[in-house]
């Protein structure tokens, strides 16, 4: 963008989604994890506006809180966002003539709307540069679609002169064919906004104010209108309904998984395959299909994550397999194995060579090198140091029904199966617990704790049961 030009941006987003048929206010609906309207501001700030104004109305206080407490923060926006309160909803043109006041001596406006999430700072920065180019007055973003569906199309003299648009509601028979769509992306210079909507009525099949209508008023007022068409039409998608949202985000995914693949990662099923964006995977990794891999994840080289398991905000290290498996807020380390079907709780820390499953689940603990924890096991409030095994069914019993107690396990110690090891409790290094015992009292280094009924063989018992029952 030429740097002597000033622009600033309007948002659109006073809108109430009535088509999505929600509670939730359409420009915060949660688009690949983030509210919809975080993406058009991504794009907006990309042509460094002297200001962003966000229309607001339905819901507006939400909206508004939600973009200063996250989107502003997160990009030390603050002061360039404000908020334009648009009371009743009267259609787009109304809505932009209340952001007027809060536009300050900027040479154009750049109109957008809080429900074209998939728009990139990009093609707004071409846009910008093809409406300095041209020397337009009003510019807007077109394109050329099979199923014009409900975006306006855009009508042209038999010169290829832009007339103005007409909306899906109002169509005449002779715009039936138009293939050109609206959309919803504008530079109006800011001189002639004012005054083109002042022109504007609601006298359409909605009752509404259109802010395409100034297209047309601007072509009859000889102003300059030129257009820009993006050859991608997924880019300037409106989400107006859940459908649409559904596709916006599988476009979103295929591309993070698209960039994933081309760094190295097998991805086996990109279809079934959820990754969100900022998740980073070393080479050699192969996802198996039914793998979500959310928030501030990190998996390394050369693993092997999923068939059917689920990762969050967790840190997994190089030539792990995780298989069948939930993973929430711990650290993974090289070489181990989790699953099938285990579940690493929050606060987990599994060190390397170390093996979680089949059926067994980790909570806040942290699991020596190489130790081993198969077959229906809970450990939950433990430090377990190297090379412990953990028998089939043993239980951290580490709740008294009102507080949580730890469990240490020392080094090399082996605990056999069906143990509980009722916590506050140590078993000591090198010790032996043994199978069946319910461990009250601590172990000591080197010993054996054995906490069980001895067992007696009551010879002849079977034949003298039967004589009694005959
Ligand atoms: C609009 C365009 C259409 C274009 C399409 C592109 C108009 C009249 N139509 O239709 O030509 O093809 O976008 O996606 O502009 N809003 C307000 N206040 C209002 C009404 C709407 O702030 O009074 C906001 C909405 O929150 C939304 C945006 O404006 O973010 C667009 O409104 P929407 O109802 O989605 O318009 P479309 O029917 O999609
Ligand atoms: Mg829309």
């Amino acid at each position: 963008m030429a740097l002597e030009h000033k622009i600033s941006v309007v948002i659109l987003a006073a809108g109430e989604g009535t088509r999505m048929k929600s509670d939730i206010p359409k420009v915060l609906f949660p688009l690949y994890g983030r509210p919809m309207v975080d993406y058009v501001l991504d794009a907006a700030s990309c042509v460094e506006p002297e200001k962003i104004v966000v229309v607001i109305g339905h819901q507006g206080e939400e909206v508004a809180n939600r973009i200063m407490d996250g989107w502003a923060k997160d990009n030390c926006m603050d002061g360039v966002i404000s908020f334009a309160w648009q009371l009743e909803r009267r259609g787009t043109g109304h809505a932009v003539s209340c952001a007027l006041d809060h536009i300050p001596g900027c040479d154009a406006v750049m109109i957008l709307c809080g429900d074209t999430p998939l728009i990139t700072g990009d093609m707004l920065n071409r846009f910008v540069e093809s409406h300095l180019s041209g020397e337009a007055d009003l510019s807007l973003i077109t394109a050329m679609v099979d199923d014009p569906g409900d975006y306006g199309r855009i009508r042209r003299d038999e010169t290829g002169s832009i007339l103005g648009i007409v909306e899906a509601n109002d169509l005449l028979p002779g715009d039936r064919d138009i293939k050109e769509i609206n959309a919803g992306i504008y530079i109006v210079d800011s001189r002639i906004l004012p005054g083109l909507l002042s022109t504007l009525d609601d006298d359409n099949a909605k009752g509404e104010f259109y802010l395409t209508d100034i297209l047309e008023k601007a072509a009859q007022a000889g102003y300059t209108v030129s257009s820009f068409t993006c050859d991608d039409v997924f880019l300037i998608q409106g989400v107006n309904d859940r459908y649409a949202l559904a596709l916006a985000e599988t476009r979103l995914r295929e591309t993070v998984l698209r960039n994933l693949c081309l760094q190295g990662v097998t991805i086996r099923d990109p279809r079934n395959t959820y990754i969100d964006p900022g998740v980073t995977i070393g080479r050699d990794t192969v996802i198996e299909p039914g793998t979500f891999l959310r928030g501030k994840t990190s998996i390394g080289q050369g693993c092997v994550i999923g068939p059917n398991s689920e990762i969050t905000g967790s840190q997994v290290g190089d030539n792990t397999r995780i298989w069948w498996s939930v993973v929430e807020e711990s650290t993974i380390g090289e070489n181990v194995t989790i699953g099938p079907f285990s579940h690493i709780r929050p606060d987990s820390i599994i060190e390397d060579y170390a093996s979680v499953g089949n059926f067994a689940e980790v909570k806040n603990s942290r699991i020596g090198r190489g130790s081993k924890i198969h077959h229906h096991c809970y450990i939950g409030d433990c430090t377990m140091g190297c090379k412990v095994n953990i028998g089939a069914g043993t239980v951290t019993v580490n709740y008294d029904g009102h507080k949580k107690h730890r469990t240490v396990i020392g080094n090399n110690a082996f605990i056999g199966c069906n143990a509980n090891l009722i916590a506050p409790v140590r078993i000591g290094k090198d010790s032996y617990v043994a199978a069946g015992s319910t461990i009250t009292q601590d172990v000591p280094e080197g010993a054996l704790g054995i906490a069980r009924e001895r067992q007696v063989n009551k010879e002849g018992w079977v034949a003298r049961r039967r004589q009694k029952l005959d």
